[in-house]
């Protein structure tokens, strides 16, 4: 089946060599490419800009999926979809415009989708759920890969995907902090449709192993 969409974060990958470490995955059956951006002031972490994105655009056919981890995310919008972004998303918390945000990414002819913390309510997207071609569910609180996923927000995915079911959207549930082989198999059966993994996957010396135990977890 294409369910679920598979996403390396590259966070965990070996950064003197990301040119190869984004061929293997692909070669080990990733759908998409999980890019990490983060400002040091949204998380307490400071990662890589569009300079890297573009630099990676050419090694891979993958969809470029970039969770942008920055405050007043629309400044850069523009950057990062002609650096090679596929899907842009975007954190509720980080911009009072959210609406105009989303807008900037729709004009740019990407995917647009909206990030949630592990403490902010689905509620904040009720007005803009309908625009949105995903919603990425955070079950860590981001800024660092290898941490330990938070179970109180899989009645969230749950009640994502009711509310998606209820409305009659499209709109993708993707997932991302702490999934492996034994979280996966709950955050599906929540509703999740695109899994993130970072140090489940990059973590591990087969990828192909590592990216087939998610994609049918047990
Ligand atoms: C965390 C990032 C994640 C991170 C996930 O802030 O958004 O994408 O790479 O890492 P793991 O899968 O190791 O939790
Ligand atoms: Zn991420």
């Amino acid at each position: 089946s294409d369910r679920p969409l598979i996403a390396p974060s590259i966070l965990s990958a070996d950064f003197s060599c990301l040119g190869e470490e984004v061929n293997s995955v692909e070669k080990a059956g990733a759908h998409l490419l999980h890019l990490d951006i983060m400002d040091g002031l949204f998380v307490p972490n400071l990662t890589f800009g569009p300079l890297v994105i573009s630099a990676l655009r050419p090694h891979t056919s993958l969809p470029f999926d970039v969770h942008l981890m920055i405050i007043h995310p629309e400044r850069y919008i523009k950057d990062f979809a002609e650096a090679g972004a596929d899907l842009i998303c975007i954190h509720a918390e980080a911009t009072p415009h959210l609406h105009r945000a989303i807008t900037q990414i729709k004009e740019q002819e990407k995917l647009a989708g909206v990030s949630l913390n592990p403490h902010t309510p689905l509620e904040v997207l009720d007005y803009v759920l309908d625009l949105l071609d995903f919603v990425l569910i955070m079950t860590v609180n981001p800024g660092f890969g290898g941490q330990k996923f938070i179970p109180q927000c899989l009645p969230k995915i749950e009640r994502l995907k009711n509310i998606l079911i209820k409305r009659g959207l499209p709109t993708l549930i993707e997932v991302d902090g702490g999934i492996n082989s034994k979280t996966a198999l709950s955050v599906l059966q929540a509703g999740a449709d695109i899994l993130v993994a970072g140090s489940a996957i990059f973590g591990q010396e087969d990828y192909q192993k590592a990216i087939s135990a998610l994609k049918s977890p047990t």
